[in-house]
């Protein structure tokens, strides 16, 4: 456990302005904490609260946002549609791509990809998401639909590799408390960081996600091959943050 770990938190619609203070509740956990920790800690936050974070209150963490669009990397009359340029200009080190719930209302592999390079060309690195359905797990096509996903997505993107970091969610862990056996896990994180180094001759980071916990983080982090965490849930109180990344480098 020698490399950075991703902590990364997705608030999704969760959050009013009050409730930046538990952002910088974690931040002065992690500075005051005696115990150096090894980690790149990064908060999705909803749009609405991107521009109310107090910048002067943290410093080890990172800003993030769930989302860009995929329509124009600036500016331009797309109703609703949030840019790179906007959320970076907030202050934005990082960006999700591709979230089930995304994907889920209609995102293409073809958005997805071009995101992806909106989010480079503004110093965004990109938070890919994959996964698969329970149908496609059950019938043994996880991996198969998980490097299609990575494929369509990075293919474009060969000069980015760089910027961008795969979370693996398993759908059908997303918010149901269920997560996958480890055999399992460790299995397929190899499988994944074969295909891209073979395919894409690069170590990308690869994390995993869905109903990460206090509870259960003591055996997720013995995945092989895993280089950190998507939380959801979890990260929308401190106490339990912070206790994740306590029990992760007990
Ligand atoms: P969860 O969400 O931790 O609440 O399961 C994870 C995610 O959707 O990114």
């Amino acid at each position: 456990m020698h490399s950075k770990k991703y902590f990364i938190a997705n608030w999704k619609m969760n959050g009013e302005p009050k409730d930046l203070g538990r952002i910088y509740k974690i931040e002065k956990f992690l500075k005051i904490s005696k115990k150096k920790f090894n980690l790149n800690c990064i908060f999705c936050l909803p749009f609405t609260l991107l521009g109310l974070i107090n910048k002067k209150k943290i410093s080890v963490i990172k800003i993030g946002s769930q989302d860009i669009s995929a329509s124009s990397i600036d500016f331009g009359s797309f109703t609703g549609s949030v840019s790179a340029k906007m959320v970076q200009q907030l202050g934005c080190r990082y960006t999700i791509i591709g979230h089930s719930e995304i994907r889920n209302k209609g995102e293409k592999d073809k958005d997805i990809n071009k995101k992806i390079g909106f989010a480079s060309s503004k110093n965004l690195k990109a938070i890919l998401c994959v996964g698969e359905t329970l149908n496609e797990f059950k019938n043994k096509k996880s991996f198969k639909k998980v490097k299609s996903q990575i494929y369509s997505a990075l293919k474009d993107n060969r000069k980015n590799l760089g910027s961008i970091v795969i979370a693996y969610e398993p759908i059908w862990s997303i918010g149901t408390g269920i997560i996958p056996k480890k055999v399992y896990l460790d299995n397929f994180f190899k499988k994944i960081k074969n295909f891209i180094r073979k395919d894409f001759k690069k170590n990308i980071p690869i994390l995993y996600g869905g109903s990460v916990s206090s509870k259960n983080i003591s055996s997720l982090k013995n995945i092989d091959c895993c280089d950190g965490f998507l939380i959801g849930g979890a990260s929308l109180k401190a106490q339990n943050f912070i206790d994740i990344i306590k029990k992760y480098y007990i």
